[in-house]
């Protein structure tokens, strides 16, 4: 093992060029690391996101990063979880003055209606209470158009909406903020940050679809619960999805 990790404040960050996935490198590791630990990757041979889909993760300036924790609350605790790394990652950007920045339930970050980034959250293990997790987050910076062919949705680059930022800022920013976040979240929960997802919501008050492996279920995108469940308006009730392979799409 050549990797070096390099001591941050709180855990270490390893920088490689190239993995099949920043999530398994650490989930591979997962004896060895403490919480905090950070990985991250020029590319992935075999990025992924939720259910087995595909990451796709060529080489030149794009984010593959991913960070390691524990919770001593068990499993229940970590709902909302990657909701709230949304959030902030979403008022990250917002604070570097990139304005269009939304949030689509319950994993992506958008830009100017598109998909910019996306969140992997995966629990590893289960001691007793303590569970293990990794969060990965990838973050499209200047992916060839050709990925058109590959993403089978609307999809953008950050440095598509004029602004010049420094990739290597932008993932010094995105550690700290990944591990402020982590920290608060076990001193205070979810409850802090259901407010802030309704006015960063891309689909809010708007009619979309779910699909649930082969249903689709029709409402209008009212906001989420304080488990970080989807709030649909059906027929003037409100109905919450959370668990399961949900996708949203405008209807
Ligand atoms: P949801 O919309 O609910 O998040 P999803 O269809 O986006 O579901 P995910 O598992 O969250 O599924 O993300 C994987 C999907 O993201 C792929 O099927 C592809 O459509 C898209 N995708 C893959 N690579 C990229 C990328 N680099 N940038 C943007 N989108 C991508
Ligand atoms: C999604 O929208 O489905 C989530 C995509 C998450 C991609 C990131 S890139 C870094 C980390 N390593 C992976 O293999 N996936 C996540």
């Amino acid at each position: 093992e050549t990797a070096i990790w390099a001591r941050l404040p709180y855990g270490r960050l390893v920088v490689i060029s190239v993995i099949n996935s920043t999530n398994q490198y650490l989930i591979d590791r997962i004896g060895i690391l403490e919480p905090g630990d950070v990985c991250t990757a020029e590319y992935q041979t075999q990025g992924r996101g939720r259910r087995g889909r595909k990451w796709l993760s060529p080489f030149g300036k794009n984010i593959y990063l991913s960070i390691y924790w524990r919770f001593e609350q068990g499993q229940s605790a970590t709902s909302g979880l990657s909701i709230m790394v949304g959030i902030v990652i979403a008022e990250m950007l917002q604070r570097l003055g990139f304005e269009g920045v939304r949030v689509k339930w319950p994993n992506d970050i958008y830009l100017n209606n598109s998909k910019l980034a996306g969140i992997l959250l995966e629990i590893t293990g289960q001691v007793g209470n303590v569970i293990h997790f990794v969060i990965g987050v990838g973050m499209n910076l200047n992916m060839p158009g050709s990925a058109s062919d590959m993403i089978d949705q609307d999809w953008i680059n950050l440095q598509e909406v004029g602004i010049t930022i420094d990739r290597n800022a932008l993932v010094a920013e995105l550690i700290n903020t990944l591990r402020q976040t982590l920290q608060q979240f076990e001193r205070d929960g979810f409850a802090p940050f259901v407010n802030r997802w309704q006015s960063l919501d891309n689909f809010y008050n708007c009619p979309v679809k779910l699909i649930i492996g082969n249903q689709e279920i029709r409402g209008i995108s009212s906001g989420i619960n304080t488990n970080g469940a989807l709030l649909l308006e059906q027929d003037g009730e409100y109905h919450a999805y959370s668990d399961g392979d949900i996708s949203l799409r405008l209807a």
